[in-house]
């Protein structure tokens, strides 16, 4: 029966002894971050010095990788694991562990981070809307690291202001649109792997009909031939009417101009009698339809003021 004594010294003995063949594993290459794009195969390496050999195991996010999980491949007696064409679910943490039952396992931990050239997740759409509304077009992007968003109109970058804003989503944002800010947009998306464009899009501003240039008052002898003028702006350009009374009238000419957003009619008629004439300018936009009016009173002279104003 061997006393305390004997094995303790054995022990003495033993430990230096087994101390210079055995070590616990030591990890001599680190795991690194490792930025991969998109399908491309992420490799982590976690080179170990150990006698005996070391088990190694991995984890993603604290979570044992099973060596049976399909995911993921091990190469060099477990020091490398392979996930092959990345995803955006493999981002993470990810560790290898590495124990041979003397002294303490060895621990190293890396990121995956998964780079994407920038994607248009979804494009924006052609808009029509009214003066002074606002008018937000939509840019979401995908990429690693985050694409940087600008806009183009007609293929000029867009001036920013007070007015005109990028969204933290990459949405344009124009707050009170006016005519000038009809045109043809695109977003940019870029990031250092690369750039991607958006279909062009148009946004079409439209104005509801407004009359410039309202018929005047006039009094004229009876018989007479009269013009009377009005003009009209919109977007679209407003089709102008003209009324008698509150009625269409028969036996009149009308003559149309358009010079630039501006239609200019002109009404001949004849007068017998005292009469109110009515300008109606119409048009129809995404807000709606619109017809605004001006009337105006055309007194026929009679004798009297025919005489009296003969003898002005
Ligand atoms: C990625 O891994 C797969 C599976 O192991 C392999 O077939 C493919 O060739 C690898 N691709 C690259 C770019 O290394
Ligand atoms: C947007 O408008 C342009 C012209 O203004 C047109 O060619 C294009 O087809 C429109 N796109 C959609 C999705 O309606
Ligand atoms: C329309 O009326 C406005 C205001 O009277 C005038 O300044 C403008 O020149 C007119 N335009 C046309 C095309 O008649």
């Amino acid at each position: 029966m061997k006393t305390l004594e004997q094995v303790l010294v054995r022990l003495l003995i033993w430990i230096p002894l087994g101390h210079s063949m055995q070590t616990a594993p030591r990890i001599i290459t680190l795991l690194e971050t490792v930025d991969v794009l998109l399908d491309h195969n992420a490799t982590f390496i976690c080179e170990v010095e150990s006698r005996p050999p070391a088990l190694i195991t991995w984890t993603k996010n604290n979570h044992p990788i099973m060596y049976y999980d399909t995911r993921y491949l091990t190469r060099e007696q477990g020091q490398m694991l392979v996930i092959p064409h990345v995803r955006e679910s493999d981002n993470g943490e990810y560790c290898c562990l590495a124990n041979n039952g003397i002294g303490e396992p060895a621990k190293s931990c890396g990121a995956l981070q998964l780079k994407m050239k920038p994607q248009i997740k979804q494009q924006p759409r052609n808009l029509t809307l009214v003066i002074t509304s606002k008018a937000v077009l939509p840019c979401f992007t995908l990429g690693n690291p985050k694409p940087e968003i600008t806009w183009l109109k007609d293929n000029n970058p867009v001036k920013l202001s007070d007015s005109i804003t990028i969204l933290d989503s990459g949405a344009l944002k124009i707050h009170n649109i006016q005519k000038e800010d009809a045109g043809q947009y695109r977003c940019v998306a870029k990031n250092s792997f690369g750039l991607a464009l958006s279909k062009p899009v148009t946004i079409e501003v439209q104005a509801p009909a407004r009359i410039l240039r309202a018929p005047k008052e006039k009094r004229v002898p009876s018989g007479s031939q009269i013009t009377l003028e009005c003009n009209a702006t919109g977007i679209p350009i407003p089709a102008i009417t003209w009324l008698e009374n509150g009625n269409t009238i028969s036996g009149a000419s009308v003559d149309e101009t358009i010079v630039g957003d501006v239609i200019l009619s002109v009404l001949r008629v004849t007068v017998v009698k005292h009469a109110l004439y009515t300008c109606m300018a119409s048009n129809r936009h995404s807000g709606g339809a619109n017809t605004v009016k001006a009337t105006a009173g055309v007194a026929v002279a009679g004798m009297a003021d025919t005489a009296a104003f003969v003898c002005e």
